[in-house]
């Protein structure tokens, strides 16, 4: 399996999460900002992408080995 499609998940995760987080603070003070609050939308869409290529990754390779399961 791809590695870097691993490690970039993880990594545009943590990104996300300060993301979400600043936000959030930023809510709480009053000081919501647009692009700021539209900004974790493409992180998210990268995370959704590579996590449902790690979901199905499992199910391709054993289909491809012919195993019964
Ligand atoms: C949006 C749809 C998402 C999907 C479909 C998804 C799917 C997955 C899958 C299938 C795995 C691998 C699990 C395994 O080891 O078998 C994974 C790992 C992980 N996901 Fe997601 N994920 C999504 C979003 C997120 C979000 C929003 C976060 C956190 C902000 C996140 C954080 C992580 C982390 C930290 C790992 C462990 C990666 C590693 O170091 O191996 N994911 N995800």
């Amino acid at each position: 399996m791809a590695k870097w499609i691993r490690s970039s998940h993880r990594w545009v995760a943590m990104t996300f999460l300060v993301i979400v987080i600043v936000n959030m603070a930023a809510f709480a003070i009053n000081q919501a900002q647009p692009w700021l609050y539209y900004l974790p939308l493409p992180f998210l869409f990268w995370l959704m992408l590579t996590g449902l290529y790690m979901f199905v990754q499992p199910y391709l390779l054993r289909r491809r080995s012919g195993g019964a399961t």
